[in-house]
């Protein structure tokens, strides 16, 4: 069981007071940390761990006190690391909630960050699969926020990463950007909840790794005309899916995925399908003795996503 070590730090910053825009993050993003958003705050640290590749800056320093001093000074520093041993000081540009599947051991070094201790304490754990990131900048759009979960091969959550996340034990987060542009999700201590938009303010992202295993397919949250192929293809490509072909639906209905019975488009053009085992449906009618699909859909209806794997 790893300990948590906290330190309380403040922090007068007449210096930097009117510095709004953060300049270390990209263009419409405005950082989390920083003098205009707080004057004093928490860094959580965890012993024998280093969050690598992020660092900016060494400095020799004889106390844990003044390393996290210096970050708070400095802008573009959003967590540290210290050896007491060595007097030894880094400041990094990144956070362990951003790269929890960087986080690495290293005897004698601490990891000190924003993070609570509870996430701390569960990247610290060893086994990160499907911890999702929250990005340290804050974004004023959902379209800004993806390309920085791009960078990193990942893609903005979807609902149930984020409901798994929460069940493995991901600790609160503020307002945050996932899959769907339309809302924001908060996730608790009790679960995720979703707020539509609109928000007044920026708001981190949580960015999801892409699936390795089978997951149920999604609809998509908005309607398309029949003829809107491309529509389809992105509303799938927003929740980092495609159009599910016969072949994967029957995949869902044999892990006993149902789809509330509704009828979607799929990959097929031109025709809709439901997952229900074709009670009214035969021959060509239905595929594999699983999925009714017919070529008389209506004009406008809503997708059958496949999660993209890797
Ligand atoms: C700080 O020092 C460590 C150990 O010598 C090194 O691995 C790291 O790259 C240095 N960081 C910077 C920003 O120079
Ligand atoms: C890690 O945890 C996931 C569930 O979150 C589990 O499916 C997986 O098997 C675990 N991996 C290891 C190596 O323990
Ligand atoms: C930033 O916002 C402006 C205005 O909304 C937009 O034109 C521009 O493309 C955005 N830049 C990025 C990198 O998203």
């Amino acid at each position: 069981m790893q300990q948590i070590f906290a330190v309380f730090l403040s922090f007068t910053c007449y210096a930097l007071a009117n510095a709004f825009f953060r300049p270390y993050c990209q263009e419409n993003a405005t950082c989390v940390r920083g003098c205009s958003w707080v004057l004093e705050r928490y860094f959580n640290g965890v012993a024998n761990q280093v969050l690598p590749d992020n660092g900016y800056r060494n400095l020799t320093v004889p106390s844990l006190a003044m390393c996290g001093r210096e970050c708070l000074m400095d802008d573009r520093c959003f967590s540290f690391h210290y050896s007491k041993g060595e007097m030894w000081c880094e400041l990094n540009g990144a956070t362990a909630s951003r790269y929890p599947m960087d986080l690495i051991e290293m005897e004698g070094m601490f990891y000190y960050g924003p993070e609570e201790p509870k996430l701390v304490k569960l990247l610290a754990s060893g086994n990160k699969t499907g911890i999702p990131s929250l990005t340290d900048c804050r974004y004023q759009t959902h379209g800004s926020v993806s390309p920085e979960c791009s960078k990193t091969g990942q893609h903005l959550c979807l609902k149930w990463e984020l409901d798994h996340a929460s069940k493995e034990g991901y600790p609160a987060t503020p307002l945050s950007w996932y899959a769907d542009p339309d809302s924001q999700a908060v996730l608790t201590e009790t679960g995720v909840t979703y707020h539509d938009l609109p928000l007044t303010a920026p708001s981190p992202g949580l960015c999801c790794s892409l699936p390795m295993t089978y997951r149920d397919p999604v609809i998509t949250p908005q309607s398309y005309d029949l003829a809107d192929r491309a529509g389809q293809a992105r509303g799938c490509s927003d929740l980092a899916a495609h159009p599910c072909t016969l072949a994967e639906l029957k995949e869902a209905y044999d892990h006993g995925y149902r789809g509330c019975l509704y009828w979607g488009y799929f990959a097929t053009p031109n025709r809709d399908a439901r997952v229900d085992g074709c009670t009214h449906h035969k021959d060509d009618e239905c595929y594999q003795g699983t999925i009714a699909n017919t070529p008389r859909p209506a004009t406008h209806k809503r997708v059958y996503c496949c999660p993209n794997r890797t």
